[in-house]
């Protein structure tokens, strides 16, 4: 399965942050916020990458991610010229995908909780279409699902002024390679985007949409605006401050899966300099700096 992160779009809630420097590149706590959504996909077992940012970002992402080749993934870049959709991912990301099954996570979304990983990794053989759900308080800014008694989704809606449930749908979607083909099908809404919720209302005309509902005890939380971007800092600094263990430490996680070795940690270290992230990863090695 292959990884796409949407880090386009134009941040304008949050102007004038976004004035210099991509949302997805703003701080959380003490990590860049892409390296959230990156980390949670790591976590899914997914090792080959397409970042899609604006053109005026892309070197900062280059610079921030590199090849992979540190953390023994693979990310390549597309560039999305204007934000015309989350649909349109799969089209740029066509040759990318190719016949390989495809999760697209955006850029600016964050997720944390038990047993996270291993229920995306069940997801690698998704046939057709496979969204969440997740019960929020206010969904109308959010994709909505309407769920049956019997389990079965009965609606799609994009940004409802009256929402039929309150079950929003979080930015993780995992696909079949029939996407790209169904993200060429659609057409444009009113407000000018390919709409996610477009093609996933396809899969489910063709009763190929699978969801399940993110559990109570997972946090979902997206940075579009002021307070939520502080919000979800806290969350990250109350969480790692009592546990002591970091949420989307990128190199924990490539070190924890196999896919670098005690060795290549160590050179990363020993490239960061002395610092709380460092101090943080030299643990795993069991010693400290000299
Ligand atoms: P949004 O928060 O809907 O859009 P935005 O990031 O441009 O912010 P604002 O509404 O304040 O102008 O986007 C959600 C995520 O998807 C975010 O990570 C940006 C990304 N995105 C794209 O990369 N391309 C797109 O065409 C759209 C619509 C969003």
């Amino acid at each position: 399965m292959r990884g796409i992160i949407l880090a386009g779009g134009t941040g304008s809630r949050l102007w004038p942050l976004t004035r210099g420097v991509s949302k997805q590149l703003l701080p959380i706590y003490n990590k860049p916020l892409i390296h959230y959504p990156l980390g949670t996909l790591m976590l899914a077992g997914i090792r080959e990458f397409l970042i899609i940012t604006t053109e005026r970002d892309q070197e900062a992402f280059q610079r921030l991610l590199g090849t992979g080749e540190d953390l023994g993934i693979e990310i390549d870049y597309a560039i999305q010229p204007k934000p015309e959709g989350l649909a349109q991912a799969f089209i740029i990301g066509a040759d990318f995908i190719q016949d390989e099954n495809v999760a697209l996570i955006l850029g600016d979304n964050i997720f944390h909780g038990t047993g996270l990983g291993h229920q995306l990794q069940s997801l690698s053989n998704v046939e057709g279409a496979h969204i969440f759900g997740y019960k929020v308080r206010d969904p109308h800014s959010y994709g909505v699902v309407e769920i049956g008694a019997d389990g079965k989704i009965l609606s799609l809606e994009e940004k409802p002024e009256n929402p039929k449930s309150n079950m929003a749908i979080p930015g993780l979607y995992f696909y079949d390679s029939s996407v790209v083909d169904v993200a060429r099908s659609i057409r444009p809404s009113a407000r000018g985007e390919l709409e996610i919720t477009e093609v996933n209302r396809k899969y489910l005309n063709i009763g190929k949409l699978g969801i399940s509902i993110l559990e109570r005890g997972t946090a979902w939380l997206d940075t579009g605006t002021f307070e939520s971007l502080y919000a979800a800092a806290s969350y990250v600094r109350v969480v790692e401050e009592r546990q002591g263990n970091m949420i989307s430490c990128l190199e924990e996680i490539a070190w924890r899966q196999g896919w670098i070795d005690g060795v290549k940690l160590e050179s990363l270290i020993n490239n960061m300099g002395r610092n709380e992230y460092s101090n943080y990863l030299s643990q795993f090695l069991g010693t400290l700096f000299e």
